[in-house]
């Protein structure tokens, strides 16, 4: 065997031997687990599948979202713990669940008749006063990155609901919130707090009687399947803060964070800007289902129930503050 030979054979031995001699392999990509509790086709579910595929090509592949959707990995009532051990890295709540970690002010969201329009929402939300309530999150280990919306909630149940003696006595499921507690409390109903999955089949059981929630939701969990009757009363907003495990976000490789940042901001934008008009499709699509009968209530009916719901304002500002709430009544010029 000549020298050269040899010498080949040495390194092709060598190069099968370590495991550092061959070709570099590209190092494993950061993996973000993003949990959601509703359907992939709703505002907040295109949103989380927007995100993935702007923040994998964002950072050419150095990260690589996971999306489970529909309370597949963690329910309502067990996402926020998960993100503060760092089991998910990124999730988006209704904002009022943020009060569930102690931080009241988030409640403010779930005011009746706070907010006009998605306009309205936006100058709280994308203003000082938005900014101010994500930046409290951090004692919480948390960092709140973006607000989504998904809309305005409607009422259900299985009897036509016009004013709001119609709400008196019926079992009304709520998410986790003192503000909503007190609006069904006002209305003379009871208020139920159930997990969002749970939801369709309290409703079906019987168990509850009627449900608030924004269209898409009512539509892609099939609750107008085992409800009757649907107004539309706008009567309350439905948002989110998307939140990240501060811990784990403050530990990323400064440009691929700023990779993500960027990639959540056209994501929620891309959100804002879909979610009515899915809530539109899904009040059409529980329409033309015929299973629910849908009705605006009235000029004089909606003016009624804004006067039965309006006192929950006086009555929980002591919990979320004062101070926020002056600031989001003048973000949105409302008068009490
Ligand atoms: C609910 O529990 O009704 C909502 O928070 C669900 C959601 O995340 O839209």
């Amino acid at each position: 065997m000549t020298f050269a030979r040899l010498a080949a054979r040495l390194l092709a031995m060598l190069l099968l031997l370590s495991p550092v001699a061959g070709p570099a392999r590209a190092a494993d990509p950061i993996v973000i687990k993003f949990s959601h509790i509703v359907a992939p086709d709703t505002p907040k579910g295109m949103t989380a599948d927007k995100f993935k595929q702007l923040a994998e090509a964002m950072t050419g592949g150095r990260v690589k979202v996971e999306v489970y959707p529909n309370s597949t990995l963690y329910k309502d009532g067990e996402e926020l713990a998960a993100l503060q051990r760092g089991d998910v890295q990124i999730l988006a709540p209704s904002i009022s669940r943020l009060a569930l970690l102690g931080a009241h002010e988030f409640e403010v969201f779930d005011l009746p008749f706070l907010f006009k329009d998605y306009d309205a929402v936006h100058r709280v939300t994308g203003g000082d006063v938005g900014q101010k309530l994500l930046a409290g999150l951090a004692p919480y280990g948390l960092e709140g990155i973006a607000f989504l919306d998904n809309g305005f909630k409607d009422m259900s149940a299985n009897r036509p609901l016009h004013g709001p003696a119609d709400y008196r006595g019926l079992k009304m499921r709520i998410q986790p919130s003192a503000v909503l507690e007190a609006e069904m409390k006002a209305l003379g109903a009871t208020p139920v707090t159930l997990s969002f999955s749970e939801t369709y089949k309290a409703l079906k059981a019987g168990t509850v009687d009627g449900t608030e929630n924004a269209p898409s939701n009512l539509f892609t969990q099939r609750m107008h399947e085992v409800q009757t009757n649907l107004s539309v009363t706008n009567h309350g907003y439905l948002g989110y803060a998307v939140i990240v495990n501060k811990a784990f976000w403050d530990k990323l490789p400064p440009d691929i964070r700023a990779a993500l940042e960027a990639a959540m901001q056209q994501a929620t934008a891309y959100g804002n800007e879909i979610a009515a008009k899915q809530n539109l499709d899904a009040l059409e699509k529980i329409r033309a289902a015929g299973t629910t009968v849908i009705y605006q209530p009235t000029p004089a009916e909606l003016e009624a129930l804004k006067t039965a719901l309006l006192p929950v304002h006086k009555e929980t500002a002591g919990r979320i503050g004062q101070a926020t709430i002056e600031a989001v009544y003048g973000a949105v010029g409302f008068q009490p």
